[in-house]
Protein backbone atom coordinates (compact mmCIF):
# COMPACT_ATOMS: atom_id res chain seq x y z
CA UNK A 1 0.00 0.00 0.00
CA UNK A 2 0.88 3.06 -1.13
CA UNK A 3 1.64 5.74 2.29
CA UNK A 4 0.03 8.99 1.83
CA UNK A 5 1.95 11.44 4.55
CA UNK A 6 1.12 15.22 4.98
CA UNK A 7 3.49 17.76 6.03
CA UNK A 8 3.07 20.80 8.05
CA UNK A 9 6.32 22.91 9.01
CA UNK A 10 5.78 25.32 11.76
CA UNK A 11 7.86 28.05 10.36
CA UNK A 12 6.74 30.05 7.23
CA UNK A 13 10.28 31.47 6.37
CA UNK A 14 11.44 30.43 3.00
CA UNK A 15 14.96 29.44 3.95
CA UNK A 16 13.07 27.37 6.76
CA UNK A 17 15.77 24.55 8.56
CA UNK A 18 12.58 22.83 9.47
CA UNK A 19 11.56 22.94 5.86
CA UNK A 20 14.85 21.84 4.83
CA UNK A 21 14.22 18.91 7.22
CA UNK A 22 11.12 17.82 5.35
CA UNK A 23 12.75 17.78 2.07
CA UNK A 24 15.17 15.59 3.39
CA UNK A 25 12.45 13.23 4.46
CA UNK A 26 11.01 13.41 1.42
CA UNK A 27 14.61 12.41 -0.07
CA UNK A 28 15.60 9.00 2.23
CA UNK A 29 11.68 7.95 2.79
CA UNK A 30 10.79 4.32 2.03
CA UNK A 31 9.87 3.78 -1.97
CA UNK A 32 5.93 3.12 -0.68
CA UNK A 33 5.47 6.34 1.19
CA UNK A 34 4.77 10.01 -0.41
CA UNK A 35 4.86 13.38 1.20
CA UNK A 36 3.20 16.18 0.23
CA UNK A 37 3.66 19.57 1.87
CA UNK A 38 0.56 21.79 2.86
CA UNK A 39 0.16 25.40 2.94
CA UNK A 40 -0.90 26.99 5.99
CA UNK A 41 -0.21 30.51 5.51
CA UNK A 42 -3.57 31.40 4.77
CA UNK A 43 -5.56 30.38 7.44
CA UNK A 44 -6.33 33.27 9.99
CA UNK A 45 -6.07 33.84 13.96
CA UNK A 46 -8.96 31.68 15.60
CA UNK A 47 -11.38 33.62 17.05
CA UNK A 48 -13.60 30.81 18.60
CA UNK A 49 -16.87 33.16 17.48
CA UNK A 50 -15.98 32.02 14.03
CA UNK A 51 -16.49 28.31 14.44
CA UNK A 52 -20.08 28.61 14.87
CA UNK A 53 -20.36 29.73 10.76
CA UNK A 54 -18.22 26.94 10.13
CA UNK A 55 -14.55 26.68 8.79
CA UNK A 56 -12.95 29.60 6.62
CA UNK A 57 -12.11 28.38 3.49
CA UNK A 58 -8.28 27.69 3.92
CA UNK A 59 -9.33 25.51 7.34
CA UNK A 60 -11.85 23.54 5.16
CA UNK A 61 -9.45 22.71 3.10
CA UNK A 62 -6.59 21.60 5.59
CA UNK A 63 -9.09 19.48 7.28
CA UNK A 64 -10.07 16.94 4.04
CA UNK A 65 -6.52 17.05 2.78
CA UNK A 66 -5.56 15.95 6.59
CA UNK A 67 -7.90 14.02 7.17
CA UNK A 68 -7.50 11.81 3.87
CA UNK A 69 -4.44 10.92 4.49
CA UNK A 70 -3.06 8.06 5.84
CA UNK A 71 -0.22 10.26 8.58
CA UNK A 72 1.34 13.57 8.91
CA UNK A 73 4.62 14.95 9.30
CA UNK A 74 5.33 17.92 11.45
CA UNK A 75 8.73 19.63 10.93
CA UNK A 76 8.68 22.65 13.79
CA UNK A 77 11.20 25.35 15.24
CA UNK A 78 10.88 26.14 19.00
CA UNK A 79 10.14 29.17 19.53
CA UNK A 80 10.78 30.89 22.90
CA UNK A 81 10.95 27.06 24.27
CA UNK A 82 7.75 25.86 22.94
CA UNK A 83 5.30 25.81 19.97
CA UNK A 84 5.44 28.47 17.26
CA UNK A 85 2.09 30.43 17.59
CA UNK A 86 1.36 29.93 13.74
CA UNK A 87 1.27 25.96 14.13
CA UNK A 88 -0.73 26.15 17.51
CA UNK A 89 -2.97 28.22 15.97
CA UNK A 90 -2.99 25.50 13.16
CA UNK A 91 -3.69 22.73 15.38
CA UNK A 92 -6.60 24.90 17.03
CA UNK A 93 -8.57 25.37 14.22
CA UNK A 94 -7.98 21.60 13.33
CA UNK A 95 -8.73 20.59 17.17
CA UNK A 96 -12.45 20.82 16.53
CA UNK A 97 -15.25 18.81 15.49
CA UNK A 98 -16.40 15.33 15.62
CA UNK A 99 -14.44 14.91 12.31
CA UNK A 100 -11.16 16.44 13.77
CA UNK A 101 -8.17 14.98 11.06
CA UNK A 102 -5.97 14.44 14.13
CA UNK A 103 -7.86 11.46 15.48
CA UNK A 104 -6.40 8.21 15.53
CA UNK A 105 -3.66 10.03 12.93
CA UNK A 106 -0.30 8.91 13.32
CA UNK A 107 2.43 11.81 13.63
CA UNK A 108 5.70 11.72 13.38
CA UNK A 109 8.08 15.25 14.61
CA UNK A 110 11.26 16.61 13.88
CA UNK A 111 12.51 20.07 14.80
CA UNK A 112 16.01 21.88 13.54
CA UNK A 113 17.33 24.96 15.39
CA UNK A 114 20.56 26.87 14.76
CA UNK A 115 21.34 26.18 18.56
CA UNK A 116 22.62 23.03 19.49
CA UNK A 117 19.39 21.20 21.18
CA UNK A 118 17.62 21.45 17.99
CA UNK A 119 14.53 22.27 19.23
CA UNK A 120 13.90 19.29 21.92
CA UNK A 121 11.97 21.37 24.25
CA UNK A 122 9.00 22.30 21.55
CA UNK A 123 9.08 18.37 20.75
CA UNK A 124 7.45 17.76 24.15
CA UNK A 125 4.91 20.40 24.28
CA UNK A 126 3.92 19.07 20.71
CA UNK A 127 3.16 15.59 21.40
CA UNK A 128 1.54 17.18 24.69
CA UNK A 129 -1.01 19.25 22.37
CA UNK A 130 -1.38 15.82 20.08
CA UNK A 131 -1.88 13.50 22.86
CA UNK A 132 -5.03 15.61 23.27
CA UNK A 133 -6.75 15.52 19.89
CA UNK A 134 -6.02 11.92 19.88
CA UNK A 135 -3.25 11.54 17.76
CA UNK A 136 -0.71 8.84 17.72
CA UNK A 137 2.67 10.33 17.66
CA UNK A 138 5.38 8.03 16.68
CA UNK A 139 7.69 7.93 19.56
CA UNK A 140 10.82 6.49 18.10
CA UNK A 141 13.22 7.77 17.23
CA UNK A 142 13.00 11.68 18.38
CA UNK A 143 14.95 13.75 15.98
CA UNK A 144 16.67 16.65 16.77
CA UNK A 145 18.66 18.58 14.34
CA UNK A 146 20.86 20.69 16.43
CA UNK A 147 22.99 23.37 15.11
CA UNK A 148 20.93 22.57 11.76
CA UNK A 149 22.61 26.24 9.77
CA UNK A 150 25.94 23.89 9.05
CA UNK A 151 23.89 20.62 8.02
CA UNK A 152 22.00 21.83 5.20
CA UNK A 153 23.70 23.89 1.88
CA UNK A 154 22.75 27.69 2.42
CA UNK A 155 22.23 28.13 -1.60
CA UNK A 156 20.19 24.64 -2.65
CA UNK A 157 18.94 23.52 0.80
CA UNK A 158 20.28 20.02 0.74
CA UNK A 159 21.56 18.42 3.90
CA UNK A 160 25.14 17.83 4.31
CA UNK A 161 25.35 15.91 7.12
CA UNK A 162 25.87 12.28 7.02
CA UNK A 163 24.42 11.55 10.48
CA UNK A 164 21.43 13.70 9.95
CA UNK A 165 20.59 11.77 6.65
CA UNK A 166 21.44 8.75 8.54
CA UNK A 167 18.66 9.63 11.89
CA UNK A 168 15.83 10.75 9.47
CA UNK A 169 16.44 7.85 7.23
CA UNK A 170 15.26 5.62 10.32
CA UNK A 171 12.81 8.25 11.62
CA UNK A 172 10.84 7.49 7.82
CA UNK A 173 11.17 3.71 8.34
CA UNK A 174 10.27 3.80 11.95
CA UNK A 175 7.30 5.86 10.74
CA UNK A 176 6.30 3.75 8.10
CA UNK A 177 6.46 0.64 10.01
CA UNK A 178 3.95 2.44 13.22
CA UNK A 179 1.71 3.82 9.86
CA UNK A 180 1.07 0.14 9.23
CA UNK A 181 0.71 -1.17 12.77
CA UNK A 182 -1.64 1.94 13.65
CA UNK A 183 -3.85 1.16 10.74
CA UNK A 184 -3.78 -2.50 11.33
CA UNK A 185 -4.78 -1.93 14.97
CA UNK A 186 -7.88 0.48 13.75
CA UNK A 187 -8.71 -2.69 11.57
CA UNK A 188 -8.46 -0.40 8.20
CA UNK A 189 -5.75 -2.96 6.74
CA UNK A 190 -5.56 -6.82 6.30
CA UNK A 191 -3.18 -8.00 8.22
C1 LIG B 1 13.62 31.41 17.88
N1 LIG B 1 14.66 30.48 17.90
C2 LIG B 1 14.76 29.55 18.92
N2 LIG B 1 15.60 28.47 18.83
C3 LIG B 1 15.62 27.53 19.82
O1 LIG B 1 16.36 26.55 19.71
N3 LIG B 1 14.85 27.68 20.94
C4 LIG B 1 13.99 28.72 21.10
O2 LIG B 1 13.30 28.79 22.09
C5 LIG B 1 13.93 29.70 20.06
N4 LIG B 1 13.07 30.77 20.14
C6 LIG B 1 12.82 31.53 19.03
C7 LIG B 1 11.76 32.44 19.02
C8 LIG B 1 11.46 33.14 17.87
C9 LIG B 1 10.27 34.07 17.88
C10 LIG B 1 12.24 32.99 16.71
C11 LIG B 1 11.90 33.73 15.44
C12 LIG B 1 13.30 32.15 16.72
C13 LIG B 1 15.58 30.38 16.76
C14 LIG B 1 15.03 29.42 15.73
O3 LIG B 1 15.38 28.10 16.09
C15 LIG B 1 15.61 29.74 14.35
O4 LIG B 1 15.16 31.01 13.96
C16 LIG B 1 15.22 28.69 13.33
O5 LIG B 1 15.96 28.92 12.15
C17 LIG B 1 13.74 28.71 13.06
O6 LIG B 1 13.36 27.62 12.26
P1 LIG B 1 13.25 27.76 10.68
O7 LIG B 1 12.50 29.02 10.35
O8 LIG B 1 14.67 27.82 10.15
O9 LIG B 1 12.54 26.51 10.24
Amino acid sequence: KNLDVVALCGSLRSASLNRRAIRLAQEVMPSHMAIEELDWRAVPILDADALAHGYPAPVAALRTRIRAADAVLIATPEYNFSIPGGLKNLIDWLSRGEDQPFDGKPVAIVSASPGPLGGARVQYDLRKVLLFVNAMPLVKPEVFIGGATAKFDAETGACTDATTRDFVTKQMAAFAGWIAAVQRMQGSTAP
